[in-house]
Formats: structure tokens, C-alpha cells, sequence
């Protein structure tokens, strides 16, 4: 039996309101703008209020998905947030998606973790669920939604970021459709970024984390050929675009080096002039003009990936039938490669998943507002804390978690208000 076809049929992102410069974070630190700018390929940082969190930034991108691409909350037969930033050691960031957005009783619903891989394992997860004939005619939401926390002062400080990108999974998708059978998967044991139950701080192994993101990539693209019986149907050659897990934008750059190597089979050295200038070229083409949504939000974790393609969604205006791959990482590790064909329909849907005017509303931060805004994450969610108030921050519109009362979270607003 063929497996059958599902994919994204709608999609939407939703940010933080402020956001950090670069430039102001180097000055401060004492570094290179060019280090932060150039070395890393970041111009700018969301960062949270203590009033947005995971639960907010999913409901109001998944409020706005729905919204936008017309589907009514019933047609809903599954939602699953991906999310290294849970709220709670037991109880779902999905069940509190699930009742903001009126979503139906029997919808199947659940949360995954796995780094910035959660969100990928919810989609395939998607997939085989339409696959099996278990969605009866509905759609799955699939919700990555992340604070990315490092610290003041530390190597990944200028790696941080926060968003939520909403997706839903259909058997007519309009924007991509996607082969289960073309995934392919990898999973190791490696200790490159983990963030312990007490710590509010993820801790990170830096440049390892970057050799263990590479050779990820080459076991789940090995496994993908695998299961595809050759490397043909996914070759770089035969794809419009290439999008990554993009903790910072110069991780695609590396990530698409490797690509190049594992597909020809040699490591390419800088001396090796004739490679480096092809995998230049098509890095430029495939990779880089679907960088911009991730250089001014930063890292979203489970969102990153399927913010550039997002970014290639809302610009590229495809004929349709191009195919283009999607390769996922979380560390700790596992990853998924797999390839998608783009619809006729999404080039004429772009303006709808377009986030450029929920991204230029946002405030800019001083670096002393900034560190205060780091600072205060560490509190913000204690029972009974100095309640955070939405007033305090200039948010006077919108979903915004409003503190812990006798031990249960609080929000106050909708997501239909947020702008
Ligand atoms: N002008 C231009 N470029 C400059 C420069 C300057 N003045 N100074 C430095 N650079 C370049 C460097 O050459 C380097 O580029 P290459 O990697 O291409 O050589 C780049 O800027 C970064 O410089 P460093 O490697 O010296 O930076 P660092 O040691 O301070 O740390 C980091 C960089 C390891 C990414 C660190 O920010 C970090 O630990 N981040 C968190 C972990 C992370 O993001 N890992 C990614 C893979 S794991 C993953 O993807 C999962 C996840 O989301 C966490």
C-alpha cells in the first residue's frame, strides 16, 4: 500500500514585541559587531517579556494560521506543540493551545520535546497519522513554539531568540506537499546542548554542537537515499531550496558545506577552489536569499527550519512542482532529512503567511531593558512571584501569561487581539 501524500496547508509565525540589536549586544559585550553580524549572520534578537511564553506565542501563531487560511478550529483532529520551553514538568503546553483556540474534545493532543527536533517529530508524526486513515477527512496543527535562553554574558548569548511558527498538516495541503517516504532519520546519544530540570539556561558544548549538527545531517540525508533506494531523487541539483535548523544563520552556510561534501562523497578543504566556489554558488541560490526571518528573530529552536521556509514561502512566487528539502536537528541528538514539492497554489498564498507586519511592530530594547528582561525570566513563573503585568511593558493589547496563582498559570486577553 502507498503511503499518502499529506503536507503543510497553511502557516503563520508569531514573535515577541521586542527585540535586540546585534550591534548594541556586541558594544556591550565588548566584541566585533562583525563577529555577531557577519561571523554568525545574526542583525537581530527577539527576546520575551515575562508576559509571553511558549503558550502564548503557540496559540496567538496557530489563532493566526487558522485564521488566515480559512479553517475553522473543528476540522482539527490533532495538535501537537514541539517545544524545548514547557511550562510545566507534566502537563502539556499543547492542552492550554488546545481550550485558547476552542478546539474540539476529541482532538487527538499532545506535546514532544527533543531539543529543536520537537517539532519536526510532531509533523512526520502528522503525517503517518493521515498516512494510517486515523484523520477521517481532518487536519493536524503542528506548533514549535520556544525561548531560547543562554544567559547574559555567555558564548551563546548572542544565539538567543523566541517565536512560534503554527502549521497545519493536510491531505490537500496548498502550500508544500511532503513524502513520508522520502524521511530519513538519525539519533545519537551525545552530550552538545541540554538544559537540566532546575535550569532556566540551556548549557552548550558550542563547537562541538556544531560537528554534532554536521554529522547528523549526513546520517539522516544517508538514511533518506536509503529509503528513497538512491540518492537521485534528492539530489542537490533537482532542488530549488535547502533549509536547515538555523540556530544562526552561518549554521546554514555549514550545514549546506556538508550537504555538498556528503552528496559527493569527498571532504571540500579551502584549497579546494573549483568546489568551494560551486558550493558558494549554489548556496547563494538554494540557502542564503531564505535567510532573512531567522537574521532578525534569532533562534526559535523547534521553529527555526520552518521559519526559512517560511521566508522562501513568502518571497520565491514558485510555479509550483519545485522540490525542496527540509533537514531538522536537536541536539542530545536526533534529526530528520526529507525532501517536499511546492504547490501551484502557495505562491498565490504568500501575502497570508507573510510575518512582516507583526515584525515590524516591534519595540527595540535598550541593553539595560534587555538584561532586565533576562534577569526577570529566571522569576517570572514562581507561584505567587510579583505578578507579571502586560501593563508594564507597553502591551496593552493581546494573550499574555499574567503569573501563577495558587500553583496554575494565568493568562489574561485573546489571541485574536494580539497584534
Ligand atoms: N568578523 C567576522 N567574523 C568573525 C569575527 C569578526 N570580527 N570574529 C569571529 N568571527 C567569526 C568566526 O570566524 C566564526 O565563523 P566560522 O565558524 O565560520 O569560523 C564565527 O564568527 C563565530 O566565532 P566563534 O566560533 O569564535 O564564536 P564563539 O566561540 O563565541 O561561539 C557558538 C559561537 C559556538 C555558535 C556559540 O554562540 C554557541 O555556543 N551557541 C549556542 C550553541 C549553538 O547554537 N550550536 C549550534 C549547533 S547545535 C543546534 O543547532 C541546536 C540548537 O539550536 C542549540
Amino acid at each position: 500500500m502507498s503511503a499518502r501524500v499529506s503536507g503543510i496547508d497553511a502557516m503563520a509565525f508569531h514573535g515577541t514585541q521586542y527585540y535586540l540589536e546585534m550591534a548594541d549586544l556586541a558594544a556591550a559585550r565588548g566584541v566585533d559587531p562583525d563577529k555577531y553580524i557577519l561571523g554568525l549572520g545574526q542583525r537581530q534578537m527577539a527576546v520575551a517579556t515575562p508576559c509571553e511564553d511558549t503558550v502564548t506565542m503557540a496559540t496567538v501563531a496557530a489563532h493566526r494560521a487558522l485564521e488566515r487560511f480559512d479553517i475553522d478550529p473543528g476540522e482539527i483532529g490533532t495538535l501537537i506543540v514541539g517545544t524545548e520551553t514547557g511550562v510545566d514538568h507534566s502537563k502539556p503546553v499543547a492542552v492550554y493551545v488546545h481550550d485558547m483556540l476552542g478546539l474540539a474534545p476529541n482532538c487527538r493532543t499532545f506535546e514532544t520535546k527533543h531539543a529543536c527536533y520537537g517539532a519536526m517529530a510532531g509533523l512526520t508524526s502528522a503525517m503517518d497519522w493521515i498516512s494510517a486513515g486515523r484523520a477521517r477527512g481532518r487536519k493536524a496543527l503542528i506548533v514549535a513554539s520556544d525561548i531560547a535562553r543562554y544567559g547574559l554574558n555567555t558564548a551563546g548569548e548572542p544565539t538567543q531568540g523566541a517565536g512560534a511558527v503554527a502549521m497545519v498538516v493536510s491531505e490537500k495541503p496548498r502550500l508544500l506537499e511532503l513524502d513520508p517516504t522520502s524521511f530519513g532519520d538519525y539519533t545519537r546519544q551525545v552530550m552538545d546542548f541540554w538544559r537540566p530540570l532546575y535550569s532556566k539556561y540551556a548549557f552548550a558544548d558550542g563547537h562541538y554542537s556544531i560537528d554534532c549538527y554536521l554529522d547528523a545531517f549526513s546520517g539522516a540525508w544517508r538514511d533518506a537515499c536509503e529509503n528513497a533506494g538512491s540518492w537521485d531523487p534528492l539530489r542537490l541539483d533537482r532542488l530549488a531550496a535547502c533549509f536547515y535548523h538555523v540556530p544562526f544563520t552561518k549554521m546554514a552556510r555549514k550545514a549546506h558545506h556538508r550537504h555538498c561534501e556528503t552528496e559527493w562523497g569527498k571532504k571540500v578543504e579551502r584549497e579546494d577552489t573549483e568546489q568551494v566556489a560551486a558550493i558558494r554558488e549554489s548556496y547563494d541560490q538554494q540557502v542564503a536569499p531564505w535567510l532573512e526571518l531567522n537574521s532578525v528573530v534569532g533562534n526559535i529552536y523547534t521553529g527555526s527550519l520552518f521559519l526559512a521556509l517560511m521566508d522562501y514561502l513568502r518571497k520565491a512566487q514558485p510555479a509550483g512542482g519545485e522540490r525542496v528539502s527540509v533537514f531538522s536537528y536537536g541536539s542530545g541528538c536526533g534529526a530528520a532529512f526529507g525532501t517536499g514539492v511546492v504547490t501551484p497554489e502557495a505562491a498565490g498564498l504568500a501575502e497570508r503567511l507573510d510575518p512582516a507586519t507583526h515584525l515590524e511592530q516591534r519595540r527595540k530594547l535598550d541593553m539595560d531593558r534587555y538584561e532586565e528582561l533576562i534577569r526577570l525570566s529566571e522569576t517570572a513563573d514562581h507561584n505567587e512571584a510579583p505578578y507579571p503585568d502586560p501593563a508594564d511593558w507597553q502591551l496593552d493589547r493581546g494573550l499574555y501569561f499574567v503569573g501563577t496563582r495558587d500553583h496554575v498559570r494565568q493568562y489574561a486577553g485573546s489571541a485574536a487581539d494580539t497584534p
